[in-house]
Parts: structure tokens; C-alpha cells; sequence
């Protein structure tokens, strides 16, 4: 069959829109709600989601914010990391992780990836460990929890903070332990294409009450006092300001959404989970390496089905083979291009295309396929028809 991009007829009539989440109408009756009630601001909603949160991952504290890149941002300032710090992040991730760092003042220190699951390990970050180093924020990549027991423990030998990047991972188990429950803090995100979504959101969770405590008031400008409370009917209060703080409060049209899709998140799981065994089995001869099996013990939050291209068996690049599937309607992500091959890195911090190896090599190979609870079977098949005519094509 003939690839639409080279002129033959797409396999889908309809463009499918990478990460398109699922809504479903209670959630979509409780933002109405909200906006009838014209309480729309941090307020009831927030408190609820952040308690509903809590129960979720067994953390003492959670705070809702506008984003991931916010709770790691506040996460840092709650560790004391400040300029002239180090903070070691794996190469291979968003750049919202390195901006984190970045905005605190420190130094982003990048080290490659495991070549099988994509995440960092304790091996990489001990080589990178120096004077300077505050913190290491792991990544879960695509959902899929690093091996947390070296990590930790090479902090504790380090004092070193650990904090989480699970934007990826709302619903990643470690070992039998949630995801949220294991480090200094553990940082969530709700954007839209992510499996729990509010639009744009994010969550902290801690075991430590002042951290929680000092996200809450650097999350809001500093103040003392929660501003919903200012103007509630529990009577006038008077606020101070006692650090210059951001802006980074979750709403309650956000946690509208929150509450209702929380309580579904393993149901969409599941959803996913049989999404991605239907990958699994479609794309096994093909040139191509799948996702690496889960650890036992563990759950992956099923976040990014990443495919890594035998760029050997194709006669086209990765970018060319995006394109081709695009052509056919079907929408793909890049997860991700390594951030030492992003110019501010370079520049700022001279690192190179070249000094990660093997996130350099995932970076030219990797495409993540659809994978949302909103996906229909049919929407599946046409996924897969698109892949085996795209790759059938171009292989040699
Ligand atoms: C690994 C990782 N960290 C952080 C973020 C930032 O999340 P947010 O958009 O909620 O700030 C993302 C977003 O895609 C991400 O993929």
C-alpha cells in the first residue's frame, strides 16, 4: 500500500489528535456548577481535590497547583536550593524539569538515561554528584517508575533532597508503594494530554508539613493567608506578606475536573493498559524496539507508548516516518528530544548533542503512539494499520 505522503489514500479520513483526553459529563456538569456558583478562584474545590489526593497517594500533604512546572519550581525553594547550586535531572526529559532548576537559581545537571526503560539511575546520578549538588529530581519517564530504593538511598548517603518529576506517573506504584509517598516531594501534572487531566493543573505532594506549608504561601504570592479564606464568610482577614511569592494557585474550575476524574484514574488505566497489549502484539515483528516490560512489583501509569525505530532496517529517518504517519491522520508526539541538544542548554551550560549517548540515540528513534482512555477500538486499528503500512514501506 501506498503511504499517503508519497500520494496514496490515508488510512484514517479523520485527523486523530495525539492525547485527546477523556471528559465525561460529570465533570463537565461540576465546571458549570462552579461557574454558577461564581466561585471560580482557589477555593472548596481545591480543598476537596488536594484531600481526595492525599487518600490517593497515603501523602500527609497535598497541594494543588497550576502546574507540574510550578510544584517542581516550589518544590526546589522548599529544599533551600539556591544559586550556586547543582541539582542532577536526567538528559532525557521536558524541559519544564531543567526551567525548574533554572528559576531557583541553580545549575541543571544532566546525566544520560538507561538505554531499556529511559529513566536515570543511581549509577548515573553518583558520577555526577559533586560539592554543589542540593537535589536530584527523578523522572518517571512515560509512566514508568525508576528504581527508587538506589536513589533514595544514595541521597540519604549524600544528604541530597529528593524530589519527583511524576508528571508522567499520577498512578505509578514502586515496589508496592505509590508513587507520592516516597521522597521530599513528588510532582504531578494535570495538563491536557496527561492521564489525569484539569486543563492546565498540577499537584505536590510531601511528607514534610513546613515544605507543604511554604508551597502554599510561595504558591500565592507570599501572602500568610489563603485568599479564599480572605473573602469568605468566615469574616475579613488581613494578610502579610512574608516572602515574594508566585502566582501558582490551582482554581476551582480546575479542581472541578480533578475530582471526578481522580476517582476513574484506575479505571483509565486499564483502558490504557489494553490499549498498549494491542501495541504490544501488532508491532512485534516490526523493525522496532517496544516498551520494556514493568519491574516486578511495580505499576507503569502507561502514560506514553514509545516506540524506538530500527533506523538501520529503514530507509528513512524518524522525522520522515512522523510525517508519514501525520499524512495518514494519525497525530504522534516525540518524547523527547534530549534537552542537551536544545540551544539554551548549549549555550548556557555548554553541553553538546554528543555528551549523552544514549538519550542522544532515543531522541533520533523515539515516537510515542496514542494512547488515551478515550480511544476507541476502531481509532486503535486504524493506529496500527498506519504504522505496519508506514513501516512495511520504508523498510529495507
Ligand atoms: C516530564 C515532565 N515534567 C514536567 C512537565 C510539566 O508539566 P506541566 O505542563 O503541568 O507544567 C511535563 C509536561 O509535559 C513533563 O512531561
Amino acid at each position: 500500500m501506498i503511504p499517503a505522503i508519497e500520494g496514496g489514500s490515508a488510512v484514517r479520513q479523520k485527523y486523530l489528535v495525539f492525547g485527546s483526553p477523556m471528559i465525561e459529563e460529570a465533570e463537565i456538569e461540576e465546571v458549570v456548577k462552579a461557574l454558577r456558583s461564581r466561585w471560580i478562584g482557589t477555593g472548596p474545590k481545591v480543598t476537596l481535590f488536594e484531600s481526595m489526593f492525599r487518600d490517593y497517594t497515603g501523602s500527609p500533604h497535598a497541594v494543588g497547583l497550576h502546574s507540574c512546572t510550578a510544584a517542581l519550581h516550589l518544590a526546589l525553594l522548599a529544599a533551600r536550593v539556591q544559586q550556586g547550586d547543582e541539582v542532577i535531572i536526567p538528559a532525557m526529559t521536558f524541559c519544564a524539569t531543567a526551567n525548574a532548576v533554572i528559576h531557583a537559581g541553580a545549575k541543571p545537571v544532566m546525566v544520560d538515561v538507561d538505554a531499556d526503560d529511559m529513566n536515570i539511575t543511581a549509577q548515573h546520578i553518583e558520577k555526577a554528584i559533586t560539592a554543589k549538588t542540593k537535589a536530584i529530581i527523578p523522572v518517571h519517564m512515560a509512566g514508568r517508575p525508576c528504581d527508587m530504593t538506589p536513589i533514595l538511598a544514595l541521597a540519604k548517603a549524600h544528604d541530597l533532597r529528593v524530589i519527583e518529576d511524576a508528571a508522567h506517573a499520577t498512578e505509578g506504584v514502586y515496589q508496592s508503594q505509590k508513587i507520592g509517598a516516597l521522597s521530599d516531594a513528588t510532582c504531578f501534572s494535570f495538563y491536557v494530554t496527561k492521564n489525569l487531566v484539569t486543563g492546565e493543573g498540577g499537584m505536590l505532594t510531601t511528607p514534610h508539613a513546613d515544605w507543604a506549608e511554604r508551597i502554599q504561601v510561595m504558591g500565592l504570592h507570599g501572602m500568610s493567608r489563603g485568599a479564599w479564606k480572605r473573602y469568605s464568610d468566615e469574616g475579613f482577614k488581613h494578610y502579610q506578606v512574608t516572602e515574594a511569592g508566585f502566582k501558582y494557585n490551582m482554581m476551582d474550575l480546575q479542581a472541578a475536573i480533578g475530582v471526578h476524574q481522580l476517582p476513574r484514574m484506575e479505571r483509565y488505566l486499564q483502558v490504557r493498559e489494553k490499549v498498549w497489549r494491542r501495541y504490544d502484539a501488532a508491532f512485534a515483528a516490526l523493525p522496532m524496539t517496544l516498551p520494556a516490560p514493568v519491574r516486578q512489583g511495580d505499576v507503569h501509569a502507561r502514560h506514553l507508548y514509545t516506540i524506538l525505530l530500527d533506523l538501520d532496517g529503514l530507509k528513512v529517518n524518524r522525522d520522515y516516518i512522523v510525517d508519514a504517519l501525520h499524512a495518514e491522520n494519525i497525530g504522534v508526539g516525540i518524547h523527547f528530544i534530549g534537552l542537551q541538544m536544545h540551544p539554551y542548554y548549549q549555550d548556557r551550560f555548554g553541553y553538546r548533542d554528543e555528551d549523552f549517548p544514549v538519550t542522544l540515540d532515543l531522541s533520533m528513534r523515539t515516537i510515542s503512539l496514542p494512547l488515551s482512555a478515550a480511544l476507541q477500538d476502531k481509532e486503535v486499528d486504524d493506529v496500527i494499520a498506519a504504522v505496519h503500512k508506514v513501516i512495511s514501506y520504508y523498510r529495507r
